[in-house]
């Protein structure tokens, strides 16, 4: 695989381009998918509701882009794929349909202490609508979970078990089978936000037997403002709808309203039509790549960036992960968004700050990081670019 040639299919990355290392923010898009999004749009029309030529067409593409993520996933049917804004929207529908209609009062949901507030905030909300408790997994100093202290709070019950396949602040990756098959036997269902981990690796829901697993297009090389929910079908069967509208519905009336079967149910109004198609282009686009050798190559390029930045003062690495693509570090003594803004100065895009995830903030005591995080497109080159940029800007702190 020649990195060259896939950084040629990138317009964001024709230079004068920055040199992209934010890429767990969201990621580039190939040319592919931008044609895919412009050429829904070229033919525009809606899906599910025309009898015109144009809607049906379209209306096939849209459900053939729900079967291509259904074998992306390797779930099961294709109705188990719900279409959302993002992995944020999918953990609230979750959170609102499922958790709400199910848990009770003073049941336990527990969430690791390494989320990104998306797979936080919803579980708070619905703790305070049905008087459940919500319990946070504690994470070690080296940014792993407390796998002991995790197996003592499964027995001491949990309806609910919310945790990220890959953490967003320092790329560490939970290990997410233990997990799931431990909350199981403890009679747990299991939502996985796997927003970073599904770009780094493939996923076999049936495999894993995640309960829930969701994520967002944008950073797998797809359009922003779609996203995916993946449930199992008895459970989303039985989950009452979250938000109300056309094509959700059998039948409307004043005295009361019966509503479609999945996928349907969960996809009140029209749907992200060019996100949806844009996001099947991106995927297809991706499993087309040698996904093994681009991860090696993205571990390479960590941990070249990590033994060089080591070797500057002062610089200390954060629950440093091996085979990652996301690292974080601290400067001690020096504010996080001083050295963003002399790397941006130097034309290098990081991201700095708390990344949405106060609480794995607070456990490392820290006040933000410096987030690296690198994509297939990025080159050893860009890894000089930023140490030398590193070097210049701590030179004029
Ligand atoms: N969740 C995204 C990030 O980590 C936006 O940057």
């Amino acid at each position: 695989m020649h990195i060259s040639t896939l950084r040629d299919q990138f317009p964001a990355l024709t230079p004068p381009a920055a040199i992209y290392l934010d890429s767990a923010a969201t990621a580039h898009k190939p040319q592919v998918v931008l044609d895919a999004i412009q050429d829904v749009y070229r033919h525009s029309a809606n899906v599910h509701r025309g009898t015109h030529k144009q809607s049906a067409d379209l209306t096939t593409r849209f459900e053939q882009a729900r079967v291509d993520v259904q074998h992306f996933l390797h779930a099961r049917y294709p109705q188990e794929i719900i279409w959302t804004r993002g992995a944020t929207e999918a953990l609230n529908l979750i959170a609102q349909s499922y958790a709400r209609s199910q848990l009770q009062q003073g049941e336990r949901i527990l969430v690791s202490e390494m989320e990104h507030h998306a797979n936080i905030v919803p579980w708070q909300m619905v703790a305070e609508q049905t008087g459940a408790e919500l319990v946070k997994i504690p994470m070690l100093a080296d940014c792993t979970i407390d796998m002991d202290a995790y197996h003592q709070l499964l027995a001491q019950g949990a309806a609910l078990v919310a945790i990220a396949h890959v953490t967003n602040v320092t790329g560490t990756r939970l290990p997410i089978e233990e997990m799931i098959s431990a909350a199981h036997a403890a009679g747990a269902v299991v939502v996985v936000d796997g927003a970073q981990g599904i770009v780094h690796e493939s996923v076999d829901v049936q495999a894993l037997d995640a309960d829930f697993y969701v994520f967002s297009g944008h950073k797998l090389f797809g359009p922003t403002g779609i996203g995916v929910l993946y449930g199992k079908k008895a459970l989303l069967d039985a989950m009452p709808p979250w938000h109300g509208g056309g094509k959700m519905v059998e039948r409307v009336s004043f005295a009361g309203t019966t509503y479609t079967d999945l996928p349907g149910k969960f996809e009140a109004g029209t749907p992200n039509i060019a996100g949806a198609i844009g996001l099947a282009a991106a995927i297809n686009w991706l499993q087309h790549l040698d996904r093994a050798a681009i991860e090696a190559h993205l571990h390479q390029l960590t941990d070249k960036a990590i033994c060089a930045l080591s070797q500057l003062d002062d610089v200390r690495i954060l629950g440093r992960q091996a085979n990652s693509s996301t690292f974080s570090f601290v400067i001690d003594g020096v504010h996080y968004q001083d050295i963003a803004m002399l790397l941006d100065q130097q034309n290098i895009a990081v991201r700095a700050g708390t990344h949405c995830a106060h609480p794995l903030c607070d456990a490392l005591n820290v006040a933000g990081t410096i987030r690296v995080s690198f994509a297939l497109y990025n080159t050893e080159q860009d890894v000089d670019h930023f140490i030398a940029a590193m070097i210049k800007a701590c030179d004029l702190l």
